[in-house]
Order: structure tokens, then C-alpha cells, then sequence
């Protein structure tokens, strides 16, 4: 369904040239739940922005449902780190913008983003304004709106990293109930190893400073999952200590000279 094919991205500016992303090939099969892990800076946004097409590659070429990604499309539909809500626009309309901007009936998609609010807590917010919410709440609209359209293909980047432990979890659930229910293909970047345990069917480890694939591991834990006292918690434990490790290894320096730095 997603397939990197020695993809590469530098960064450009007055202060020299970042190396991102290099050689970074991956395939995602249809309705499969990949998750991405890796240290801060490594190039997880980058690499959702290059496969929803908002960023081009600088080599490489990357494929969603066999066509080559240039542009936004909507069948891939991406959540932000940080929640990006229209300010002038209330909590329904904000979760309605993806069928103004497509040109899908309003009244067909009203009833979805009601189930959706409710879905995550926020049936009764709906004429309010983002800044009348919190970040976490902000964040949960931008959820309701990423799922609005019935993608194929959903782009997750840290999408509950600014949520309470409990709502994150309850959100971790539901989001695995969805994907079970719709089979999208989804990626999603995550700093919680836990989480990554949790939700994803492989997960990806990238290496800092250029980006590169260090590690795809295989999450063979029967669904659904939770974090709760649950009939797999040791495989869980085991999973996720494994990920620690790779996480932790430290990174060979035999990179860190190349790339301009
Ligand atoms: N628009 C940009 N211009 C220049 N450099 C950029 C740009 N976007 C990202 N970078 C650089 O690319 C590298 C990867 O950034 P990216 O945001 O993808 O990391 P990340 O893994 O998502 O980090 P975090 O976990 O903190 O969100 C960083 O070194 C960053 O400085
Ligand atoms: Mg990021």
C-alpha cells in the first residue's frame, strides 16, 4: 500500500545542509499498523510529510495504493504533532473542513462527525472555539477530523502525546477498535514504547543523524490488545523491552561525519 524506495531527504538552509533521511526503504501492506520509534530528531515527521506528499524527497520514490506521491491526496490523511485547528471556526466545523475543501455533501458527513466527538469525549463542544478547549481536547477535534473522510491510508504523527495518560490509552483502544473495524493502512510515530506494543503490527526503530531504518520488529501479539491486565502481558513485556534495547543501543558514529556536518 506505502512503499519507500531509497528515500532520502536533506534540509537546505543559510546554516548548512541536514541530512534527515537516508536510504530508507519500507513496505507497508495493506491494513497493516506500522509503528515508527526513534529519539527526537531523528526524522519522524519528516518522514510522514514526505509520504503524505506535503515535503518532496530529495531521492528516492515513494508509492501510496501504487501511484507516486507529489502532492496532498485525500485518500492519505495526516494528524499533526501539534493540533492544527481553523481558530475562527468551531469544534463541527473544524471536523467538517476536509469535505469543504473536497467538495463531499456536508449532511452525509454530519452524523460522522457527531459519532466521531462523541467518540472521543467532546459531544456537547461542538459550536465551541479551538482556543476554548484544551490542547489535549484540540487534539482530539484533529482526530475526529483525520478520520472524517474514511481514509485509506492515515499519517499519525505523537497524535496523543499531549494527552493524560488515561485518555491516551482509552484513545490507544479505540483507535485500535477502528483499525480493526475499517482496515486502514496507518503509520504511526510515536515516542511511547508501550504504545508502539500496543497498537502496532510491526514497528520500525530509526537511528538519529542521517535517518535510517535500524530495526523493523514484528509485534505477533493476538488482538485486541490493552495495557491493562490482559491474557498477553508477558509477550507485552517482552516486546517492549526488546524495543528499549534497540532504543537505547548507542548509535554508531560511523555516520555522524558524512552528511555536510
Ligand atoms: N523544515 C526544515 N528545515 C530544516 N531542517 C529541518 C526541517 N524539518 C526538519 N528538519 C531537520 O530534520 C531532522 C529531523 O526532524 P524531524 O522533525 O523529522 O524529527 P522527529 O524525529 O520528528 O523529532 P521529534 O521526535 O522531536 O518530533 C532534524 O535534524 C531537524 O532539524
Ligand atoms: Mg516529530
Amino acid at each position: 500500500m506505502i512503499r519507500l524506495a531509497g528515500v532520502s531527504r536533506t534540509f537546505t538552509g543559510r546554516s548548512g545542509a541536514v541530512e534527515a533521511l537516508r536510504g530508507i526503504d519500507l513496505d507497508v501492506k495493506e491494513g497493516e499498523f506500522v509503528a515508527v520509534v526513534g529519539r527526537s530528531g531523528c526524522g519522524k515527521s519528516t518522514l510522514l510529510r514526505l509520504v503524505a506528499g506535503l515535503l518532496p524527497v530529495t531521492e528516492g520514490e515513494i508509492t501510496v495504493a501504487g501511484k507516486r506521491v507529489t502532492k496532498a491526496r485525500r485518500d492519505i490523511a495526516m494528524l499533526f504533532q501539534r493540533p492544527a485547528l481553523l481558530p475562527w471556526r468551531s469544534v463541527l466545523d473544524n471536523v467538517l473542513l476536509p469535505a469543504e475543501i473536497f467538495g463531499w455533501r456536508r449532511a452525509a458527513h454530519r452524523d460522522r462527525a457527531q459519532e466521531l466527538l462523541d467518540m472521543v469525549g467532546l459531544g456537547g463542544f461542538e459550536k465551541r472555539l479551538p482556543h476554548e478547549l484544551s490542547g489535549g481536547m484540540q487534539q482530539r477535534v484533529s482526530l475526529c477530523r483525520s478520520l472524517i473522510g474514511d481514509p485509506r491510508v492515515m499519517l499519525m504523527d505523537e497524535p496523543f502525546s499531549a494527552l493524560d495518560a488515561l485518555t491516551r490509552e482509552e484513545l490507544s483502544v479505540e483507535l485500535q477498535r477502528l483499525h480493526m473495524e475499517n482496515s486502514a493502512t496507518i503509520v504511526f510515530v510515536t515516542h511511547s514504547i508501550d504504545e508502539a506494543v500496543l497498537l502496532a503490527d510491526r514497528v520500525v526503530v530509526l537511528s538519529p543523524r542521517p535517518g535510517r531504518i535500524r530495526e523493523v520488529v514484528d509485534i505477533d501479539i493476538p488482538r485486541p490488545r490493552s495495557l491493562g491486565r490482559d491474557a498477553h502481558l508477558e509477550q507485552v513485556a517482552r516486546c517492549s523491552a526488546d524495543l528499549h534495547e534497540l532504543l537505547m543501543e548507542r548509535d554508531t558514529p560511523a555516520a555522524a561525519g558524512e552528511g555536510g556536518r
